[in-house]
C-alpha cells in the first residue's frame, strides 16, 4: 500500500495511495486547529477533556515543534494524516511512550475526521504507519487501548492484526470520566 519509500529527511514522511502521513512542521498549525475544530464534537467521547486553547493556532505551534523535539529524542513520533495535496489534515496519528532497552515498544492512538470515516483512510495510514515504528524505528510491540463500545476502533485494531490482551479497568480520563479499555498490541511480524 504504501508507494513511496520514507524520505530521506530524518523526520517521517510517507506516501500511500490517497493519503501523505508525516511529521507537521509548527507552520502547519492552522491546517491542524481547523481539524480539531471541524471534528470537535466528533472526537469529545473518544478523547480527554480539552482547554479553549487546544483550539488556537499558538497553542499548536508550540505543540508541533514540541513533537520534532521528541521525535529526534526518540521519545514520541506524532504524525499527520493529510491528503495528497497536503492542504488538509484528515486525522492524526501518535505513537508515544517509546520505550527501549528490553521493551521496545510504544503506545499508539488516533483520530480520523468524522467525514473521512468509512473509506479505509485509517486503516491505509496505519498500515504504513505501523509499518514504519517496526522497520525504521526498529521497535517490537505496538500497544493500542480502545473503550469497549468503541466498534470503529476495535475492528480497525482487529483488520490491523492487533491481538487483544486484556481488559483494564477505569484505564485513562476519557471526556470528564475514567474508563475501561480493552488492551490490544501488534507484535512486529517480520521479527525472526
Ligand atoms: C476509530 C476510527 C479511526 C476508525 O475509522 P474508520 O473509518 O472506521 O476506519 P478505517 O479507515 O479502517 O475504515 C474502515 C471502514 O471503511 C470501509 N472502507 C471503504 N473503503 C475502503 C477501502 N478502500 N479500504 C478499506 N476499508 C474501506 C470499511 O468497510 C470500513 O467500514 P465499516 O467499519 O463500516 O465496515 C474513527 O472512527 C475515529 O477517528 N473515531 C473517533 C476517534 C477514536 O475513536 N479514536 C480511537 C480511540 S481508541
Amino acid at each position: 500500500m504504501v508507494t513511496s519509500a520514507p524520505s530521506k529527511s530524518p523526520l517521517p514522511h510517507f506516501v500511500t495511495e490517497r493519503l501523505v502521513v508525516k511529521l507537521l512542521a509548527p507552520s502547519a498549525a492552522p491546517m491542524m486547529v481547523r481539524f480539531r475544530i471541524e471534528n470537535r464534537h466528533h472526537l469529545t467521547r473518544w478523547e480527554p477533556t480539552r482547554s479553549p486553547q487546544f483550539y488556537t493556532e499558538i497553542f499548536w505551534q508550540t505543540q508541533l515543534r514540541a513533537h520534532q523535539i521528541d521525535f529526534e529524542r526518540g521519545e514520541s513520533c506524532c504524525l499527520a494524516v493529510l491528503d495528497h495535496a497536503e492542504q488538509q489534515v484528515l486525522g492524526v496519528i501518535n505513537f508515544t511512550q517509546i520505550v527501549r532497552g528490553t521493551v521496545q515498544s510504544c503506545q499508539l492512538g488516533y483520530s480520523l475526521a468524522q467525514r473521512c470515516e468509512g473509506q479505509g483512510y485509517m486503516f491505509e495510514a496505519l498500515s504504513a504507519a505501523i509499518n514504519y515504528t517496526f522497520v525504521t524505528l526498529g521497535l517490537h510491540r505496538v500497544v493500542a487501548n480502545y473503550i469497549p463500545n468503541n466498534k470503529r476502533s476495535a475492528r480497525l485494531l482487529a483488520r490491523l492484526g492487533f491481538e487483544i490482551e486484556g481488559r483494564a479497568r477505569k484505564l485513562l480520563l476519557i471526556n470528564g470520566e475514567w474508563r475501561d479499555h480493552i488492551l490490544t498490541a501488534k507484535i512486529n511480524p517480520d521479527e525472526t
